[in-house]
């Protein structure tokens, strides 16, 4: 049996996503930059692909640069506020990923800025107070929080956040990494400066993404050599990702409520299954259905011997699963998610990631499974 409960790290494609991008690769070869009727055929699916994303997400879709990934995305964001919008300091948070913590501190290691972390409370979400504080220090800095956070699934309060750094005059960017196609998001309404997302974390294939960007903000590319995305991300543009992003998005959207709902019931599911079979077990993060990301879940079990071994042999049984982040994977405990967390060094830590694929049959499983190594 093959149970895929690695949902955060990537979601196995939509069928009608599979099917889009196949008659975009066969039909539509031509270079989106040609002049001749294919280049235009190409640029036409691009531009409808923005246009489609950018009403679903409620902005312009002039504000959106697709990129490579969510890992481009959320580079953009910095390396253009520091090179672009005068920004001398990042205010963020040490359990960020690693695109953004490692880009922040290449950036502070140049000297061009100082890095202050936010103090994080027990489920590992932004406190808003010291937010407030270290924003008054230091206006003009670039706030960069995630909405939801990829190994413990805490979700941050994005709109409140946003209220405090625009009244503070700094700039905000979101990594909505794990949020976009998973909630009904409004960026007009947050208010955001930027946020990042990337089309293989809800169906859709891997190797695109985009950064939004508020149209008040005058940036400069960082990846220069062609006029591509009005000048702003330069490339040959993936035209077969950019439609089965836009694909991708326009499926999550479709009946979202009813998705999240029955998400949400397998985590509580499984939450339920694992209280009543290991009383030691351990959640973290916050769980609540309207404070943590309900595709996420993040186990603290009890010492055992195996601990170090336990994924291995979860995927013996064909169980996928992972420890931490997935470029953390198959390193239990060595996350700097947990670490930010103070998540105890003698637990054990699995992540256990749902989409609208998982089955309770699939839980059962894992779940006897994880008894039986324990
Ligand atoms: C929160 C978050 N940000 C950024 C990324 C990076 O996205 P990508 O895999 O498209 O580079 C991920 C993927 O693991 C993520 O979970």
């Amino acid at each position: 049996m093959q149970v895929y409960l690695d949902n955060a790290a990537t979601t196995p494609m939509d069928l009608q996503v599979i099917e889009k991008m196949t008659e975009v690769m066969q039909n539509c070869y031509g270079n989106a930059s040609a002049i001749h009727s294919q280049g235009r055929k190409a640029k036409a699916i691009v531009e409808m692909a923005r246009k489609d994303i950018a009403k679903v997400l409620n902005c312009s879709s002039s504000e959106l640069i697709f990129t490579g990934s969510g890992t481009e995305a959320d580079n953009m964001a910095l390396r253009c506020a520091v090179n672009d919008l005068g920004v001398k300091h990042i205010i963020t948070s040490e359990i960020e990923h690693k695109a953004v913590l490692d880009t922040a501190k290449e950036l502070q290691s140049k000297q061009l800025v100082t890095i202050h972390y936010v103090k994080l409370d027990k489920f590992g979400k932004a406190d808003l107070e010291d937010l407030e504080l270290l924003v008054k220090k230091h206006p003009g800095s670039l706030v960069s929080l995630m909405h939801a956070n990829n190994e413990i699934g805490s979700l941050n309060d994005v709109a409140t956040i946003s209220r405090l750094t625009r009244a503070n005059n700094c700039f905000f960017h979101t990594d909505t990494v794990q949020t976009i196609g998973h909630y009904p998001i409004d960026l007009a309404a947050w208010d955001v400066d930027f946020a990042a997302c990337s089309a293989h974390k809800f169906h859709g294939p891997k190797g695109v993404g985009f950064l939004y960007k508020n149209k008040s903000l005058k940036i400069r590319p960082i990846v220069t050599g062609g006029g591509q995305e009005s000048y702003m991300r330069a490339g040959t543009e993936n035209v077969t990702g950019i439609a089965g992003l836009a694909k991708a998005l326009e499926v999550a959207t479709r009946n979202m409520e009813v998705k999240i709902d029955t998400v949400q019931r397998i985590k509580a599911y499984f939450i339920q299954q694992l209280k009543s079979k290991i009383p030691e077990v351990q959640f973290n993060g916050d769980t609540s259905k309207e404070g943590g990301l309900y595709t996420v879940l993040s186990v603290s079990l009890p010492p055992s011997d195996n601990a170090s071994t336990l994924l291995f042999q979860l995927d013996m049984y064909g169980i996928c699963a992972s420890g931490g982040s997935a470029c953390n994977s198959g390193a239990i405990n060595e996350s700097h998610v947990l670490n930010g967390i103070n998540h105890p060094v003698d637990r054990s830590a699995i992540r256990f990631s749902f989409s609208k694929f998982t089955t309770k049959e699939e839980v059962d499983f894992a779940v006897e499974k994880l008894i039986e190594l324990l």
